[in-house]
């Protein structure tokens, strides 16, 4: 229900109400409903202040052709947003992330064009539903207190279901139609924009590029380790071999890829004496005392290679957690949980350090337990 509500002083209106006829408004009511405390002005009536004039009817009010007309513009603004949301969605698809128009982003600048229009066209629909189709009141108030009493809810309801009544709704289906569908189609931007939670991790997080026969390379300068080049006592940075190997002059891996996987694959390496190893499993996963670890933290991921030669111990500069690396990477310190990940080693033909597999167990932060076996 459409109002012109006026608020006036207690008396003010008694006298400036239904005492005025308007022409050219014969087919509506000429009296106000007045129940003492509100009053209401249909088309015609005078309104309450008559420095402003008579409350005239609206083309819709008086021409069926011009109600007609209304409607089908407005059934047209809903149409077109419909449209709008539908070309957001395959936008979404077609519309290549790295697109390039007037200097922005052109996947982004049409999603929120289209997006953008479709609502605002709903809200001009609405709005010119209300101003041309439903019943135009101008309501007058007497002035009274700030709490509302039972009887004015009850009359507040009513008014609502009036106003439900009086809007057409169930009665113009075309509006009706185009407007659910409108609304209808809004929610599926919000399905469409699931995709990008994917994808699933899966077992991505126990894996890193580490397999059997892959080359263990001095992190530097990619060269392949021997035995020969740590010597005892020294730890040495390294990375798996892939990251310098090329095929047809292609890096394996660059960019974010690069990234990530050196984030779960860099590792150090320790010689010892082979007597000073007190885990005799994890001395068997090493080389002649050549031993290697994880460089990521289990607690958070920092990497690690603060070194004590003499303790053998492994200390992670974030937060203090220190690990045995002649106990097996066991934890000795700190907020770690579990001991940092050792990679079984071998040797290839000629002598050069290998991997014999991936690690045994997830790498780096204590991820969620249903991933640890
Ligand atoms: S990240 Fe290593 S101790 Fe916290």
């Amino acid at each position: 229900m459409s109002h012109d509500e006026h608020r006036t002083g207690e008396g003010a209106t008694e006298g400036g109400t239904g005492s005025h006829p308007v022409g050219g408004a014969a087919s509506v009511p000429a009296k106000p409903v007045h129940d003492g405390h509100r009053v209401e002005l249909r088309v015609g009536d005078p309104v309450a202040d008559p420095g402003l004039g008579t409350h005239e009817p609206r083309p819709t009010d008086i021409d069926p052709a011009a109600e007609k007309r209304a409607e089908r513009q407005i059934s047209l603004l809903f149409a077109i947003s419909a449209l709008l949301t539908l070309g957001f969605c395959v936008a979404y698809f077609a519309i290549p992330r790295d697109t390039e128009f007037a200097g922005t982003n052109a996947l982004n600048l049409t999603l929120g064009v289209t997006l953008g229009l479709a609502l605002l066209l709903i809200g001009i629909g609405a709005i010119q539903w209300a101003k041309t189709l439903m019943d135009d009141h101008e309501m007058v108030e007497m002035r009274h207190g700030s709490s509302s009493s039972a009887e004015d809810r009850a009359e507040a309801l009513a008014a609502f279901e009036q106003g439900a009544d009086e809007s057409g709704f169930g009665r113009r289906s075309m509006l009706r139609g185009t407007l659910l569908t409108s609304l209808g189609v809004l929610g599926l931007p919000a399905v469409v924009l699931l995709a990008d939670l994917g994808p699933l991790p899966g077992d991505d997080p126990r894996k890193t590029v580490w397999a059997k026969g892959v080359h263990v390379v001095n992190d530097v300068d990619g060269k392949k380790l021997r035995l020969d080049d740590i010597q005892f006592g020294q730890l040495v940075n390294g990375q798996p071999g892939v990251f310098f190997e090329t095929e047809d002059g292609e890096p394996l891996y660059e960019g974010t890829e690069l990234l990530n996987a050196k984030a779960k694959a860099s590792v150090v390496l320790v010689r010892m004496v082979p007597d000073e190893i007190v885990n005799a499993g994890s001395a068997a996963k090493g080389v002649e005392g050549v031993l290697c670890f994880s460089k990521i933290c289990p607690h958070l991921g920092c990497p690690i290679s603060l070194w004590e030669q003499q303790t053998k111990n492994l200390i992670c500069p974030c937060h203090q957690s220190t690990f045995d690396l002649a106990d097996g990477g066991s934890v000795v310190f700190g907020p770690a949980k579990r001991a940092v990940a050792q990679l079984e080693l071998g040797l290839d033909e000629e002598g050069y350090l290998i991997a014999m597999g991936d690690f045994p167990e997830p790498v780096g932060p204590s991820f969620p337990e249903f991933y640890q076996d």
